[in-house]
Parts: structure tokens; C-alpha cells; sequence
């Protein structure tokens, strides 16, 4: 407000000022123009005065009476304005003069002076004004009276005009300035708040405005303010940008271009084998969605369970194999494991114990000894082949969530100056309920084998320093989020993990939305005007997918008009099938779909569509542009990366996220409607808004989460946590160096 005066102000005080300098330049004209009506004035009036004189000046030439003539110039002049009578003869000659007629101003003079336009000549220290009148007599021209009437009163009143112009002309500056502040101020307000409603799509400026024949053009000055705002939005500097290239600079120079490795369960490519032959698949994982364009970027070798039924076909004899397939960027190094390894390691440990341990999803972690004895020794195997892999004594090692909490440990034992960073991708569990676990000091000290731990949010890396100080001993800096033990220092940091932005080359091959739309609803056997939700998840229990059921069919309990115009369209790609958890957990969604659709679907429309298969991400890609609503509503998830993909996939700014405020991504997309998936009644109210929600709140949304999708992208998160890591290395380097023994 203050600002908007000062500003104002800074306007109208040069206006002001301009206004008297223009009055003062004005003068002159003004001066120039009065006295040319004043000289008419004169004129008239010596006309006047010489037909009034006519008569007795003709009667005194006749009889030639010079007295007479004086007696008559004496009473004239008795007129304050008229200075000096003066008769002049047809043939020139001044034939009489009054006392103040100049003795120099013949009859020649005066008439010459007579004809310019203003006829004025000074006279005793003032300026007279000069009439040429002639005496008719019986309309005869007798002679001619030349008349000087006094002008400094023109003078005077002009000095008078001049203050009261300039007074004027300030007063009027001033009347100005109060009336722009004043209008300035309403229309400001009016305008904001008019520019407000348009922009929440609310309402249009005035009621004029609000006229259905104006609302296409105020849809499009809706339009085209958002474009300049996304314009503008986007040209903004990106100065912490991240890409590939500049992933890879940060390994040259910082990392000195060592040697990448990956560890991970799950591998990026999954070689099976199909009806014509060998096909290779990428799995729905998060992980890998996160991992796989960050080591396109680096190259290095990544060391993954070999888990395809074609997997061995393709290896070489070092069970590598380069991948993607078709552009060889990286090493793929497999590691087979025995079906009692997979059993107890990856079925058994991590995901009946770890996996529920660490999710608040109320499902009861199960602790096996047996399962525990095959996570050691599948971890010590991993090891194994890091070490094998490794063509350095400091390779950096990036280990990979909660299969392998033992590997850091393990791998600094046998490569003390490795780089170790391992990201945990779930979340990690207060103290308490991390205690049940029988093998957690042990957990814990394969954990702090790492350089950098690092969690998604930083509520996990309290937990974690937590859990540590509850059960080791350990010096704990929390101002310096740091852990030693066992003379191992380590670095606990958050980095929120993301996706790879897609590039104009991947964005120019997507089907376009419209057709993206189309061809999911005919597919369906729905019409184009069929709204739509997507999930898009591995058929876990952590995802929250009965949750959205329930929120579905609540719904349309409360809002019948929708059914039959809404539907839900779930993907569950089918995810560690083998244990009894999710077997059931598969059967009671199946159940629940059903009774769902007995309720509330109608003939050729489903309230709920379950597509329980592995999709691939061109499918996926085209759901997320086919939908108008993307379902996120994990009970607990570290991060998930499928509300990220949707924001990626809609750039046509449109879409609605609906997103469980325990999925880590709810921190950084604060535009998406938020919801508790516990509670029904608050996500069947977020999905109607999302569904009935106006395009542009839509594309303001929209536009704002794919800036931070953008700018917060994978290749930040690995290039935070590299430069962490090289920062760490330089440190340790030196430390070494100065507590060499001196030689000298
Ligand atoms: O998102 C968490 C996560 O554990 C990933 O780290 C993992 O790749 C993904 O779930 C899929 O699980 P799985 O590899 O067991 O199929």
C-alpha cells in the first residue's frame, strides 16, 4: 500500500510541476493575444469618441476657430485613458495637437503606425496606443483625429492574469493529483481483486463481464493472463538446474571420474521369455524409475538379482550384460540367487519383516531365523561382487534400500576407501517400533558402514538418528547430522528422491492428449465425456487401494448423478505374488471391486476397472493423459514417484492429483488435494472436487507442480548427494594426509 502511494506520488508531483511550467510557458501567447483585444478594444473606442467629436470638430474647421478645436481636445483628454488628441488634415499636415501629443508624431507616422496590427508607441516611460479615425461630415471625409489612448493599464491586467493563471494552473495540479491518487487506489483494488477472481476462475470483474455473450472473451483473457504468467513463470533463471550433462561434469570434476556401482534387488531390465522369443521388461518399481536415468547418465556397472526366466540367455560369462538394450549406455551385472536365497533374503526378511516394519500399514512384520541367516548371506554374496566389480581401491558405491542394510558394513570392511552411499527408499520407523526387530544393532552397524545414509525426508533421518542413539553406542551430532561409530564417520542427509524430467525428443513422440483420451475410453467402451481416475500402483497393501475404493464407492453413495459418468481405473502390477499377505490382499481388492461394481456400475460401465498386469510406462503414460484425475493414496510410501510420472505426463497443464499426505512427495506437491486415506469421507469429497474441479484452477495447479517436478528431478537428487560425497572424500583425503608421520 505504502508502496503504491510512494509511487503514485512520484508521478503526480512532476505533474504538478509540469503544469505551472507550461502555465508560465503559456504567458507570453496569453500577453500577446489580450493585448491584441485591448488594441481592438481601443480601436472601437476611438471611433466611437471621433463620431461623438464628429460634428463639433467639423463645425470648429468650418469656422476655422483654433481655440475652439483646443477647447475640444482639453475636454477630451479629460478621459483618464486618453492621452493626446491630435487633427490631422487629409493632406497630412497636423492641423491642431492637445499638450501630451508627441511633436514628432506627424499624421504620416501615425497612420503608418495605425495600419500594424497591435499600434502602440512609447511615450513618457509608457506604451500608448495609436488610433487613425476619420471625421465624416455629411459623409464627407473632413479629416482625420488621431487618438493615443493610454496602455499600461493592458499591462496590468495582464501581471493579474499571469498570478491568477499560475495559481490556477498549481490548484488545478493539486485538484489532479488528489482525484488520479484517490481513483488510482479504487481501480488498483478493483482491478487486483477483479484480476483475482478471474485467475481462481471464480467470477469475472464486473458485472458487465458476467454477460454470457462476453464469457468466451473473458475465457480467453483468462487464457492468455496464464499463458503470460506461465511464460513468465518458466523464463525465470534456473540457476540450480539439474540434467544429465550436468551430472556427469559433477562426476568428472568432482568425483575425478571414479568408477560408479549400483547395487539394488530389483534390476532394471528383466529379460523373460515370450511367444517370439526372448522380450525384455522394466519393472514397476520406483527404485529403478529413480536409478536407471541416472546411470545412463554416469555409465558404471549396476549389480542387480538376476529375476527374469531369460535373464541367464543374454549374460556373457561374467553374467553381464550391457544395457538398454539397443544402446549399451551401462553394465548390468546379474547375481543368481538359489530359490531358498530368494525365499528367505528378499520374500522372507525384507519384505514380511523389514517392509512392515518400516511402513505404518498395521500389517505385523514376521522375524525368521532362517529368513535372517539368508539376508546375511545374500548380502555377503552382493558384497562379494562389488568387490569383484570394483576397478579401484575407492570405488563410490550407491547401495539401495532395505535388501542390503548389511552391504555397507560389509563392503567397507573389504574396501575401507570406498565412497558408500546407500538411500533407504521407505521409510524408517520411530525407535519403538524399529525395536521389535530381533536383528536391529546389527541392522544398524551394516548401515553406518555407509559414508552418506540417506532418507527422503528428514523426519526419516530423525527417526533413523534416533533409533541409532537409542540402541548403539555412537556419538551423535545432530547439528551436523552425523553418526560415529566404530571410528566410521556418517553423514545423515534427506535428498527427496524424483524422476528424469522428459526431454522435447520424448515429449514430441507422446500421442497427443485428446488422442491419449480417446483411445482409453474406447477401449473401455466409454464415451469421450467419461471422467476418469487412475491408480497406478504394484498391488501392494502399503498403497492404499482399498482405501480408494471405499472413497469411490462413498462417492457415488453421496453423489448419485455420477454414476455412470465416473469410474475409477486401477492398474495393479502384481508384486511379491508369492506371499500370503498380498495373495490376500489381492483377493479381498478383487472382492471389494466386485461389490462395488454390483452397486454402482451400470451396463457398459464399470465404477471400478482392475487391471491386475504389469503395464509398460508408453501404457502407463497414456493413462496418465487420459485421465482427469490421478489417485495416490499410499497409507505410508517414502516418496512414490507415480504422482510425479502424472505431473511429468500432463503437459497440457490439466489433470488433478489426489495424493495421501503420508506419501514423502505430499511435502513438495503441496498443489495436489491432499487427503488422509484413512478417512472416507474427506477422499470422497477430494474426488469430487478433483472431477468437477474448473480447468483453469486445474492448470494453475498443474503448472505450479510440474516447475518443482521439473526443477526437483532425479539427476538433483543424485547430484546432491555425489557432491555430498565428493565434499566427504576431499575431507577424508586431507585428514589422512595430515596425520601421516612426517619424514622430515
Ligand atoms: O518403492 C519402494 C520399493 O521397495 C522399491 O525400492 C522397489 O524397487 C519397489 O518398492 C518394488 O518392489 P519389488 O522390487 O519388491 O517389486
Amino acid at each position: 500500500m505504502m508502496n503504491t502511494l510512494r509511487l503514485q506520488f512520484r508521478f503526480l508531483v512532476p505533474l504538478v510541476l509540469t503544469l505551472v511550467a507550461a502555465a508560465y510557458l503559456a504567458l507570453p501567447l496569453l500577453d500577446s493575444v489580450t493585448l491584441r483585444w485591448f488594441s481592438r478594444d481601443l480601436t472601437l473606442r476611438g471611433a466611437l469618441v471621433t463620431n461623438t467629436l464628429s460634428d463639433s470638430l467639423a463645425a470648429a474647421l468650418q469656422e476655422g476657430g483654433d481655440l475652439r478645436l483646443q477647447g475640444l481636445f482639453i475636454r477630451a483628454v479629460q478621459d483618464e485613458r486618453l492621452v493626446a488628441v491630435g487633427l490631422c488634415k487629409l493632406n497630412g499636415e497636423l492641423l491642431q495637437r492637445s499638450a501630451a501629443y508627441p511633436m514628432d508624431l506627424g499624421c504620416a507616422h501615425a497612420r503608418e503606425l495605425f495600419a500594424e496590427v497591435v499600434p502602440k508607441l512609447p511615450l513618457a516611460g509608457g506604451m500608448v496606443h495609436v488610433g487613425v479615425h476619420p471625421v465624416m461630415v455629411e459623409g464627407s471625409h473632413q479629416a482625420d483625429l488621431v487618438l493615443l489612448h493610454d496602455l499600461s493599464f493592458v499591462e496590468r491586467r495582464s501581471q493579474d492574469t499571469q498570478k491568477y493563471l499560475i495559481a490556477f494552473m498549481a490548484a488545478l495540479g493539486v485538484i489532479i493529483a488528489l482525484i488520479t491518487v484517490v481513483v488510482a487506489q479504487l481501480s488498483w483494488r478493483g482491478w487486483v481483486s477483479g484480476a483475482r477472481a478471474l485467475l481462481r476462475g471464480e467470477g469475472l470483474v464486473t458485472p458487465l463481464l458476467n454477460q454470457r455473450e462476453l464469457a468466451p472473451l473473458a475465457a480467453d483473457f483468462r487464457e492468455r493472463l496464464r499463458d503470460l504468467e506461465d511464460a513468465y513463470r518458466r523464463s525465470l533463471d534456473r540457476e540450480d538446474h539439474w540434467d544429465p550433462e550436468r551430472l556427469r561434469a559433477l562426476l568428472r570434476s568432482q568425483l575425478r571420474g571414479d568408477e560408479l556401482i549400483v547395487v539394488s534387488n530389483r534390476e532394471p531390465y528383466i529379460h523373460e521369455k515370450g511367444d517370439g522369443g526372448v522380450v525384455c521388461k522394466r519393472p514397476a518399481s520406483g527404485l529403478v524409475t529413480a536409478v536407471e536415468p541416472v546411470m545412463r547418465a554416469c555409465s558404471g556397472t549396476w549389480i542387480a538379482h538376476g529375476s527374469g526366466g531369460a535373464d541367464r540367455q543374454v549374460v556373457d560369462r561374467q553374467d553381464r550384460v550391457m544395457v538398454p538394450p539397443g544402446s549399451d549406455e551401462y553394465t548390468l551385472r546379474r547375481i543368481w540367487l538359489t530359490p531358498e536365497e530368494e525365499q528367505g533374503y528378499y520374500y522372507g526378511f525384507a519384505n514380511e519383516g523389514l517392509w512392515p516394519l518400516c511402513h505404518v500399514a498395521h500389517v505385523r512384520p514376521v522375524f525368521r531365523e532362517s529368513d535372517w541367516e539368508a539376508y546375511r548371506r545374500v548380502n555377503e554374496r552382493f558384497a562379494d561382487a562389488v568387490v569383484a566389480e570394483a576397478r579401484s581401491e575407492d570405488p563410490v558405491v550407491l547401495v539401495q534400500d532395505y535388501h542390503f542394510a548389511l552391504l555397507p558394513a560389509l563392503i567397507r570392511k573389504r574396501l575401507p576407501r570406498a565412497t558408500i552411499l546407500t538411500f533407504w527408499h521407505i521409510p524408517w520407523p520411530n525407535p519403538e517400533s524399529f525395536g521389535i526387530c530381533p536383528w536391529r544393532n546389527e541392522l544398524l552397524e551394516g548401515l553406518l558402514g555407509s559414508t552418506i545414509i540417506g532418507f527422503h525426508t528428514r523426519f526419516h533421518c530423525k527417526n533413523f538418528m534416533e533409533t541409532v542413539d537409542r540402541n548403539l553406542e555412537a556419538r551423535i551430532e545432530v547439528e551436523h547430522s552425523t553418526i560415529t561409530s566404530n571410528k566410521q564417520t556418517t553423514l545423515v542427509e534427506s535428498y527427496p528422491i524424483s524422476i528424469a524430467w522428459p526431454d522435447e525428443a520424448e515429449r514430441a513422440a507422446w500421442p497427443s492428449v485428446a488422442d491419449c483420451r480417446s483411445a482409453v475410453r474406447s477401449r473401455l467402451g466409454l464415451p469421450a465425456d467419461h471422467k476418469l481416475a487412475v491408480g497406478v500402483d504394484r498391488f501392494d497393501y502399503t498403497k492404499g487401494i482399498l482405501e480408494r475404493i471405499h472413497a469411490v464407492e462413498r462417492m457415488l453413495e453421496k453423489h448419485p448423478d455420477w454414476v455412470g459418468r465416473f469410474s475409477l481405473l486401477q492398474v495393479a502390477a502384481p508384486s511379491r505374488s508369492e506371499l500370503d499377505e498380498y495373495k490376500l490382499f489381492q483377493q479381498r481388492i478383487r472382492q471389494v471391486t466386485e461389490r462395488v461394481n454390483t452397486r454402482f456400475g451400470r451396463p457398459g460401465c464399470l465404477a471400478v476397472y482392475l487391471l491386475a498386469e504389469h503395464h509398460e510406462h508408453a501404457a502407463v503414460n497414456e493413462l496418465y493423459r487420459a485421465a482427469d484425475v490421478c489417485v495416490v493414496t499410499s497409507l505410508h510410501d517414502g516418496m512414490n514417484l507415480v504422482c510425479k510420472e502424472f505431473i511429468a505426463a500432463r503437459d497440457d497443464e490439466q489433470g488433478v492429483l489426489l495424493l495421501s499426505r503420508f506419501a514423502g512427495a505430499a511435502a513438495e506437491l503441496t498443489e495436489a488435494l491432499i487427503v488422509n486415506p484413512y478417512h472416507v469421507e474427506e477422499s470422497a469429497d477430494a474426488l469430487l472436487k478433483a472431477i468437477t474441479m474448473p480447468a483453469p484452477e486445474q492448470r494453475e495447479r498443474m503448472g505450479n507442480l510440474r516447475i518443482t517436478v521439473r526443477d526437483y528431478n532425479v539427476f538433483r537428487w543424485a547430484g546432491r548427494m555425489l557432491a555430498d560425497a565428493a565434499r566427504w572424500r576431499l575431507r577424508e583425503r586431507i585428514e589422512a594426509r595430515m596425520q601421516r608421520p612426517s619424514h622430515d
